[in-house]
């Protein structure tokens, strides 16, 4: 799985398998984000392109005893496996320059019982620490915010809200997302929300004539996989008083 020979399949095959492998996953969520901060390392992985890849980035802590001075020249070897130590390949996670502090994991194993295991490397003149991060894709899906959104008046004091999903999302036809609208009335203290809905558009009804609106739209898995994107840009519209 997870090779495009193999994604003309109809979305209700996918749909299928995505069911079944929930089932069988019960609701075994440990790893819902994957954060390890070992004195050394702050990793991070998101599959914003699931399936097609999974990014990691990492930070330093420069308090630590063995990174001292600011600016200290340290390199990184990023590799991971999938399955417990000792069990499994290793494949390099795919670094732009040996001191970035980022890697691909260029292909997803999708709906694996066993976690990948990502293996930081960090090598300073001081010497070399592992840092091992355990996760499961599924689990740290999030896709980004969804993109082009425009909000315009419709007559019936009614605002037409629509929207792209995000282009990073490689294969929306077969990984659908679904949508969560929120919008909040000028001088309102609370947002209303609606949703989770599949459609990229959607009519706010029963609105405030000649009052602004602000909206925002956020994407998720639409098997509920991971977490929903960040809220998208606001877009601020009055609908009319007819
Ligand atoms: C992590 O990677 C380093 C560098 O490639 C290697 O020396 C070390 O054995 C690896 N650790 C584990 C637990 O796989």
């Amino acid at each position: 799985m997870g090779s495009l020979a193999t994604w003309p399949i109809p979305a209700m095959t996918w749909r299928l398998a995505l069911a079944l492998s929930w089932a069988s996953y019960g609701h075994q969520r440990v790893w819902t984000k994957v954060e390890e901060s070992p004195r050394l390392l702050s990793v991070q992985c998101w599959a914003v392109r699931y399936p097609e890849a999974i990014d990691c980035s990492w930070t330093t802590d420069r308090e630590t005893a063995t990174d001292p001075e600011p600016g200290l020249q340290a390199s990184f070897i990023a590799t991971y496996r999938l399955g417990m130590i000792s069990q499994g390949e290793t494949h390099p996670c795919l670094q732009p320059s040996p001191e970035a502090r980022s890697c691909v994991i260029p292909d997803i194993q999708m709906f694996s019982m066993t976690p990948y295991i990502l293996n930081i490397t960090v090598i300073t003149q001081q010497g070399a620490r592992s840092s091992l991060v355990p996760f499961i894709a599924e689990h740290i899906i999030k896709p980004d915010p969804p993109e082009a959104m425009s909000v315009s008046p419709i007559p019936g004091k009614q605002l037409r809200v629509q929207w792209e999903p995000p282009h990073s999302w490689p294969l929306p036809r077969y990984f659908p997302l679904k949508y969560l609208i929120r919008y909040q009335r000028q001088g309102a203290t609370r947002f209303r929300q609606v949703g989770p809905i599949e459609e990229t558009s959607f009519i706010l009804q029963g609105l405030r004539p000649r009052t602004q609106y602000q909206v925002q739209v956020a994407a998720g898995d639409f098997m509920d996989y991971g977490e929903l994107s960040t809220w998208s840009t606001v877009v601020a519209t009055t609908p009319g008083s007819k």
